[in-house]
């Protein structure tokens, strides 16, 4: 890989030569001494992990964080978890990745209420007050990504929690592109909920994420076992009582390794500074966003002046795709490629997008490279 320029971090990101070892080390002490002997060897370090959640995302509390295997992990289960009787209909933005709508449309229509999908051009603006009139009009929940996945679109998430806070809607926030990239703040965001995954811009491990559930806010997991609740008798009556934490969502079963894996990558995160990290990111997008917007065979899919370290370009035809395609491959150029499968209401079946997500430690002469083959195109 150090011989490649790579940039899909929006996909999953490199990580770093001591993440890997924290997580082979933990595989090795499994292999030394047992499985369960090594969880409870390393419970110290577990904990450490739900501190480090907490300073990433600025939660009050410990108990608001859970451990989860994926972004999409988190998004269903606060969505199924969320208590319908405090909603009468959804709110979310025709930009969102498949999960997003998928999971929200099966809950609609289970329970019989709208779906309300703003749409959005290809910018990812959308008419904010289009979405307030839609929130005005009921006992809402609102769900929608900071950072989308196929290009430069950051939304408003600051913005949508006034109007979430003033009709006392349920707010959720997915930061899977966003967490790793944009300093993550959610009491600024005024969410009741927040999830993310370990291998994009944190540069975790695969398999591993974790969400935020504000302490009193109305979610409850579905899934229950052994650590998540306890179940005892009572004069020959089963009970069971469910942990009053975020980390009812979890299950007790995990790779362990990973998850502190995760943890060493949000370390060396904070020890960085997201602000000094994001600041590098932008840097870098906003020098590949200058010599798309300057090449008349590709067209930029977001904003230009974007916060978010995410691109994505459309060749104008699509033998300029193929060749474009054939130019990074030959450059040693690793990206991505965004279509309807990702965002099913946001692009048509036709539509190709190539995906840059360049991260803080690239070298700014591979960035340059970049920006002469994208010129080249
Ligand atoms: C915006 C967004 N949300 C959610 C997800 C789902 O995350 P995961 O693959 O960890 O389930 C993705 C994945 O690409 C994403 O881009």
């Amino acid at each position: 890989m150090k011989n490649r320029n790579y940039l899909n971090s929006a996909g999953a990101a490199i990580m770093s030569d001591r993440t890997v070892e924290v997580i082979t080390d933990y595989l090795k002490l499994e292999q030394q001494i047992g499985g369960y002997e090594a969880m409870f060897a390393s419970a110290e370090e577990q904990a450490i992990f739900y501190t480090r959640v907490q300073v990433l995302i600025n939660a009050n509390d410990v108990t608001e964080i859970a451990y989860t295997d994926g972004g999409s992990r988190g998004w269903n289960s606060l969505l199924n978890g969320l208590d319908q009787n405090t909603v009468d209909s959804f709110v979310t933005l025709s930009s969102e990745y498949v999960t997003n709508i998928t999971t929200l449309k099966i809950l609609a229509d289970k329970y019989n209420k709208p779906l309300h999908i703003i749409p959005c051009k290809i910018d990812g603006s959308f008419e904010i007050d289009l979405l307030a009139e839609k929130v005005v009009m009921g006992k809402c929940c609102i769900a929608i990504s900071e950072a989308t996945a196929q290009g430069s679109i950051v939304n408003p998430i600051e913005a949508i929690g006034e109007i979430a806070q003033k009709n006392n809607a349920i707010y959720i926030v997915d930061g899977t592109q966003s967490t790793g990239q944009i300093p993550i703040d959610v009491q600024a965001m005024k969410c009741h909920a927040f999830t993310a995954n370990g291998r994009k811009w944190l540069r975790g491990p695969r398999g591993t994420g974790f969400m935020f559930i504000k302490s009193g806010a109305p979610f409850t997991t579905q899934i229950l076992d052994g650590s998540s609740s306890r179940a005892y008798s009572v004069n020959g009556e089963i009970k069971v009582d469910v942990v009053d934490t975020a980390r009812q969502f979890e299950m007790w079963e995990r790779c362990i390794g990973n998850m502190l894996g995760l943890s060493q990558a949000i370390k060396e995160y904070l020890d960085l500074g997201p602000t000094t990290v994001h600041e590098q990111i932008v840097k870098y997008a906003n020098q590949i966003r200058k010599t798309i917007c300057g090449n008349e065979n590709i067209f930029l899919v977001g904003k230009v002046g974007s916060k978010s370290g995410i691109i994505g370009f459309i060749a104008k035809d699509e033998e300029t795709h193929i060749r474009i395609s054939d130019l990074f491959s030959k450059n040693d150029i690793t990206i991505s490629v965004v279509n309807e499968w990702a965002c099913p209401l946001f692009f048509d079946k036709k539509t190709q997008v190539y995906r840059l997500a360049a991260h803080h430690d690239v070298s700014p002469k591979r960035i340059e490279k970049l920006c002469k083959v994208i010129s080249e195109v």
